[in-house]
């Protein structure tokens, strides 16, 4: 209907068969596709919010780990720790730029002081906590936060398995002492410790922009 109008509209300003015609009508086209508004249910904004946040976590899960493997081969546990305090945050920055959004972890028994809960994230980590505890489910979810501009993803992240205890382990009995000097020395306030399998780690907290969702969808 608004492309009709647009023809129209310079069919007479630009008197019909005139040599203009074409290129104006071309320029009114252009217009019009600018001026066109996504029109996006909100409910399918959120469920591709889910759907790609799931995907980012697990890519970036995906990532740490293997990097983490490799580190261990490579220098042990005690030198996969400095690989840990300088690698993690870059890694997750590079996949930020990458898709365009904010992605990383967020714990109340954090070892980066970095990785403390904000306000919103320690709220989710408050309620995953809960369900754990009580044996209810624990689903990624969506909230929106900054007016609606901003979606933000979490997702809960649990001690899977022995390899993590390593280094997030009973300090006395999984830890080694190679270990516990080089967490002590890098984390002195380190809370990251004491943890089981199945524990709650903390929190993928993703933040993805709502227009860079539209563009998805
Ligand atoms: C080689 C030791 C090591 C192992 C093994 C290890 N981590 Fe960590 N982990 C660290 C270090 C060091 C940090 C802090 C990284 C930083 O400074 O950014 C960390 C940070 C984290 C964080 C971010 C929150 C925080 O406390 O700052 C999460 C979540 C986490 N680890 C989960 C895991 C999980 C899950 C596993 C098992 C798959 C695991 N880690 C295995 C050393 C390790």
């Amino acid at each position: 209907m608004i492309k009709k109008i647009a023809i129209i509209l310079s069919f007479f300003v630009f008197g019909g068969c005139s040599s203009n015609d074409r290129v104006s009508r071309e320029v009114f086209e252009e217009v019009n596709k600018s001026m066109e508004i996504k029109k996006v249910n909100e409910a399918d904004l959120i469920k591709e919010a889910l759907k790609w946040g799931n995907e980012i976590s697990q890519e970036a899960q995906e990532q740490l780990i293997a990097a983490l493997q490799n580190a261990i081969a490579e220098k042990g546990v005690p030198g996969a720790i400095e690989f840990c305090n300088e690698q993690a945050f870059p890694i997750l920055e590079e996949m930020s730029t990458k898709y365009n959004v904010n992605i990383r972890r967020a714990s109340n028994d954090y070892r980066n002081p970095k990785d403390k809960p904000l306000d919103y994230e320690e709220m989710i980590l408050d309620a995953f906590e809960y369900n754990l505890e009580n044996e209810l489910p624990v689903e990624p979810n969506i909230q929106k936060i900054e007016g609606g501009e901003v979606l933000h993803y979490a997702k809960v992240i649990q001690i899977p398995g022995a390899l993590c205890l390593n280094c997030h382990g009973n300090p006395e009995t999984e830890i080694s002492p190679d270990t516990r000097e080089k967490l002590k020395a890098l984390y002195p306030e380190d809370k990251a410790i004491g943890h089981k399998i199945g524990d709650l780690r903390g929190i993928w907290s993703i933040r993805i922009p709502r227009k860079e969702v539209v563009k998805r969808m």
